[in-house]
């Protein structure tokens, strides 16, 4: 059914040409996109990765020709020679809108079933059909642009890392659970029944084992597997920009990697960054954002009136006062006026964030509105305002609890009105920021036991050292995180180098020597043999492509993603498998459906 080549080769991209290649005789190839029969003329829409061309084929012109053209459908995958000449309705909106492409022969090299989605932009089809044929989703202008981007991105990272020095090299998919603290991917061995591999979550490891063999300086395009809940920018195998540098500090591994964003943004978006970037300790980004990863495009920053209420009788805040808690507020700019519904709304909003309410003041020209009046004084509603520096036409919001909760939901709450009020809209800007000292470890409830909140390898700052004994909890780490537009693009930290201070750190998280060794023996053996300060850090590589695009959807930026539901529609993977592959594997499936 398909035409053979027999030798025919392209000679040019339908997307490429131009005015200039009028008179020349070209051979094109690619998919039918639309074909229009005008009596004794046909019009054919031809696409490739470039782009699209117009082919005419005339009754006239060549009859061979014509009525071969008249065979074709949408998706046919063809090859067209002819002359190109200029087109007698050119068509301004399209590159090669100025010109035509005069078909005297076609080949029809393969036929298609009508196909199940349309092949064109801004396609609102279900994103179940999308998966399933995402061959045919990925034929569309609009998704071939983002790929684009991420090789060129790609090649961006690779060149500088280059360029400076670094070396890329690849770790094991075969591997033992790294501490990222999320579900492990595992793999069933053969050799050792009963055994398994787990599939990394990251180079961690491997990467700081790479400075102890000297290697100075790595750097992986990786991937990466989590088995996790999925988020609108989170997939169960995605990739990282992962490196390592020996003989350095914080600010060296900072400047390197604002270093690298600089460079990808102008080679791909031709966008010019500025640097260094801010930077804002974790403590403050909690205490006015309310978040660890706050977005700067507004400002809406949360207060403390703890002060202005301190002697209120309000039980509310009197409540969260003596319980050690606080009462917060953000001012809503010229939003006094906002209706009973929308308030209402709000306060249900926080309730999500487990806040039990949300009190609000409307500051109007004529009256000062609020459902918390009756029960303050009039100079405590005056010094709220004071401390909130509102003017009439403002809408103060406030929330009374536990810092936690408090901060949580004042956060969240700040987020959700940036998008109701559209505050960011036509804001296109790449508001770049490193959150800094992290706290080394956190209390672990259920486990009544610390644990670290990035890994147990990350070092604390020095002059925090001496409180790892006595109050961990306020030791902060030698850690930082890029932020981007209020989302992770990534994070790392400076590694402990010196086995004293790490087997503190394991003393601190409740690990016996023992323990510490079965988990990670081979790094502290590597550990013996002369290692030099390292650090480093992971870029989240497709969250970066969906700011290089301008995708809210990580899905888009992956060619081959996983649904919600870590479910693939196309391959339909996960899947069983034969009873011999289980069977080598010492596996069994029992009458649930559950592996014995
Ligand atoms: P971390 O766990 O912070 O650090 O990961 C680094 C970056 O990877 C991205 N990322 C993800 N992207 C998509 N889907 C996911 N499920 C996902 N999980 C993480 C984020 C994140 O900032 N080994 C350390 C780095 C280091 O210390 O050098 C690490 O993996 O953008
Ligand atoms: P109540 O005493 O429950 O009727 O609440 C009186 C007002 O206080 C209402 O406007 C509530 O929305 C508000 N409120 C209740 N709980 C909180 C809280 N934790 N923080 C701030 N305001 C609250």
């Amino acid at each position: 059914m398909g035409e053979a080549l027999l030798g025919q080769k392209r000679t040019i991209m339908c997307g490429e040409l131009r005015e200039s290649h009028i008179g020349t005789n070209v051979t094109v190839m690619g998919w039918v996109q639309r074909r229009r029969n005008l009596g004794g003329l046909i019009f054919v829409d031809l696409r490739d990765r470039s782009g699209l061309l117009q082919v005419m084929f005339g009754e006239e012109i060549n009859k061979a020709a014509f009525e071969k053209a008249d065979l074709l459908r949408t998706e046919y995958c063809i090859s067209v020679s002819g002359e190109i000449v200029r087109r007698e309705s050119p068509n301004p909106n399209m590159p090669t809108g100025m010109v035509e492409l005069k078909g005297s022969s076609i080949k029809i090299l393969s036929e298609a079933e009508t196909p199940p989605i349309y092949i064109k932009e801004d396609l609102d089809a279900s994103e179940h059909i999308r998966m399933k044929y995402r061959y045919l989703d990925l034929r569309r202008p609009d998704m071939q642009k983002i790929f684009v981007i991420r090789s060129k991105a790609a090649k961006s990272v690779r060149d500088y890392y280059a360029d400076n020095g670094f070396l890329e090299v690849e770790t094991p998919m075969l591997t033992k659970s790294t501490p990222e603290g999320a579900r492990d991917y595992l793999v069933p061995s053969r050799n050792y029944p009963g055994m398994f591999y787990a599939l990394p979550q990251s180079p961690q490891l491997f990467k700081q084992l790479l400075m102890v063999s000297g290697f100075d300086r790595y750097y992986q395009i990786v991937k990466c597997f989590r088995d996790e809940d999925l988020r609108a920018n989170r997939q169960p195998e995605f990739t990282q920009i992962d490196i390592e540098m020996s003989f350095v500090e914080q600010d060296d591994v900072i400047a390197m990697n604002e270093g690298l964003v600089k460079k990808v943004f102008m080679d791909v978006l031709g966008v010019e960054i500025e640097t260094p970037f801010r930077r804002m300790p974790y403590k403050e980004a909690m205490e006015k954002y309310g978040s660890d990863k706050p977005d700067l495009r507004f400002g809406m920053e949360i207060t403390n009136i703890s002060d202005a209420v301190k002697n209120s009788d309000f039980k509310v805040f009197r409540d969260a006062l003596d319980n050690g808690g606080s009462v917060r507020a953000i001012r809503v700019d010229n939003c006094a006026g906002m209706g009973r519904k929308d308030l209402d709304r709000l306060g249900e909003f926080v309730k999500t964030y487990k806040a039990k309410g949300l009190a609000w003041v409307a500051y109007k020209e004529e009256e000062i509105k609020s459902p918390i009046a009756k029960f303050l004084k009039e100079e405590e509603m005056k010094a709220i305002l004071d401390t909130m520096n509102a003017k009439a036409g403002d809408l103060i919001l406030i929330l009374s609890d536990s810092d936690k909760v408090v901060l949580q939901a004042l956060g969240a709450l700040r987020l959700e009105l940036a998008k109701k009020l559209e505050i960011l809209k036509d804001n296109n800007e790449f508001n770049f920021l490193w959150i800094t000292e992290f706290p080394l470890v956190s209390y672990n409830e259920e486990e009544g036991r610390y644990q670290a909140e990035h890994h147990p390898f990350t070092a604390p700052l020095d002059e925090d050292i001496e409180y790892l004994d006595t109050n961990p909890i306020k030791v902060r780490a030698k850690a930082y995180d890029m932020v981007l537009n209020g989302e992770e693009l990534g994070g790392g930290s400076i590694r402990i180098h010196d086995s004293k201070l790490q087997e503190k750190m394991f003393n601190v998280l409740g690990f016996t020597k023992e323990k510490a060794w079965e988990r990670f023996g081979f790094l502290l053996e590597a550990f013996k043999y002369g290692p030099p300060p390292h650090g480093g850090l992971a870029f989240g590589f497709d969250r970066l492509i969906m700011f290089l695009s301008g995708t809210d959807n990580i899905k888009d930026v992956i060619a081959f993603p996983k649904n919600q539901n870590a479910f693939d529609p196309m391959t339909e993977a996960p899947n069983v498998v034969d009873e011999v592959q289980l069977k080598e594997l010492g596996l069994s499936i029992n009458q649930d459906g559950n592996i014995e």
